[in-house]
């Protein structure tokens, strides 16, 4: 288990203790925000998996902070695996750099072995925090900023659904944006489990608006079935040339392509909205291969989530090939050692694999973190070779391994969490 920094004791969090945990989450992420309008809104999380670091010499002040949230079927290259999303992280700016932040990742990564969660991803902050416990970075997020009227190929079947617009509201729309979101079997792609997390996102409080309207929804329906929506606001701008006015989508779920047809086709029109930006988009969106002029939609990427492989036979086990795989991979792992050593992975392509130690010979040579980034398959291990991140030990093993760890849909996740 972790060491907790000298003077601090770990605690586990309730309801209660929300106001605390509030306040030490406005010291590590400034916000001009009102704590009372901040206690109004329905907390995200979940208290059974929220724990806290406290000072007893001031009163057990909170000082360090971190929660998951359980992702219990998270999609992974051809499955769904228990996997723990890192967030809430914390430190008063007093404690920083005093090894709190690494004793949390201990205690979560402990508290993941002992819940059975193989994986845990996270949106980060700041990149340069998580690689050194073993985080890598493992899908990436495309923006648009596209103008109004921008011009779409034409799919079959997009003209035959209706769409419909309202304001969303957690008690009309709630359950059909948590079942379309969590139908996606794209990897990467967590979904608001909790019901607490589901709650949360719906609620629209002011604070989430920044001179915004209230949280719209457009759902696409075919043969008056959802199957698809948008979230989205618009802000109202004019100047002596008229509107200038914008929208944002936060979040879109499309069925298939001519739903996303649809659902694009209609946010490219909204009147006196001249500029329409998306921010969280997965690098393969069928948005970018819709679009006639991809380039007048000024595209840009981030890094999205990391992942961190907990328990490295069970992750391997978890997911799908897409080709037949023999290999042996030599693994340091500094912060779990029980990752370490020489695994074979075997595999015919899209079938279950085996993973058990070995004494063989290894072919490719890597750290935990690049297996993090190579894992749900947004980052190929030759990318990663190329960067001098994997050395290939037997000539012709990384191509091969590469290909295998692959995926036809590549990871994204719609949402920061
Ligand atoms: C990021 C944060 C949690 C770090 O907590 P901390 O208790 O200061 O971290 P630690 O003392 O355990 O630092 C562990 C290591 O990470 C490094 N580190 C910590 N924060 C870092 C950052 N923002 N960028 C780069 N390195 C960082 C430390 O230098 C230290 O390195 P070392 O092991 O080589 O000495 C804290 O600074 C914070 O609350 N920041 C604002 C909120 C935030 O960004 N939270 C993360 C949300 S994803």
């Amino acid at each position: 288990m972790a060491t907790i920094p000298a003077g601090l004791d770990l605690v586990a969090l309730d309801a209660e203790r929300l106001r605390d945990v509030l306040e030490l989450d406005m010291w590590a992420f400034p916000t001009g925000d009102d704590i009372e309008e901040m206690l109004k809104i329905p907390n995200p999380l979940s208290w059974d998996r929220t724990f806290g670091l406290a000072d007893p010499s001031d009163g057990g002040r909170l000082v360090g902070l971190h929660a998951s949230y359980p992702f219990a079927r998270c999609p992974v290259p051809g499955g769904r695996l228990p996997v723990a999303g890192l967030t809430w992280v914390g430190v008063h700016p007093q404690w920083r750099r005093r090894g709190l932040l690494s004793a949390m990742i201990d205690v979560h990564f402990a508290h993941c072995r002992d819940r059975g969660e193989p994986l845990s991803l996270l949106t980060a902050s700041e990149p340069a925090i998580y690689g050194r416990f073993g985080y890598g970075l493992s899908t990436r997020k495309a923006g648009l900023t596209l103008r109004r009227g921008a011009a779409l190929r034409d799919v079959p079947g997009a003209d035959e659904l209706s769409v419909v617009f309202e304001t969303a509201t957690a008690a009309r729309h709630g359950e059909l944006v948590a079942r379309l979101h969590g139908s996606v079997e794209r990897p990467g792609w967590v979904t608001r489990e909790s019901a607490e997390l589901q709650r949360y996102w719906m609620s629209d409080s002011p604070v989430f608006r920044g001179g915004a309207e209230a949280q719209r929804i457009l759902v696409a329906e075919r043969d008056g079935e959802p199957v698809g929506y948008a979230l989205f606001r618009r802000k109202g701008a004019w100047d002596e040339s008229g509107s200038k006015g914008s929208a944002h989508v936060q979040e879109y779920v499309a069925a298939d392509a001519a739903v996303a047809r649809a659902i694009w086709g209609r946010l490219l029109d909204l009147d006196l909205v001249v500029e329409v930006t998306v921010g969280q988009l997965p690098l393969d969106d069928p948005l970018f291969l819709q679009l006639v002029d991809v380039r007048a939609a000024r595209p840009s990427w981030q890094d999205n989530t990391w992942a961190r492989i907990i328990d490295l036979p069970a992750a391997l086990v978890g997911r799908r090939y897409q080709a037949d795989l023999d290999v042996v991979l030599e693994l340091s792992d500094a912060r779990l050692p029980g990752n370490a050593g020489r695994w074979r992975l075997s595999a015919a392509a899209f079938d279950v694999p085996t993973v058990e130690r070995t004494s063989s010979p290894a072919d490719l040579a890597l750290d935990i973190r690049e297996l993090g980034s190579a894992y749900l398959g947004g980052f190929s291990l030759a990318g990663l070779a190329a960067a001098g991140l994997v050395a290939e030990l037997v000539p012709g093993t990384l191509a091969r391994a590469s290909v295998a760890f692959g995926w036809p849909v590549g990871p994204g996740s719609s949402w920061i969490f």
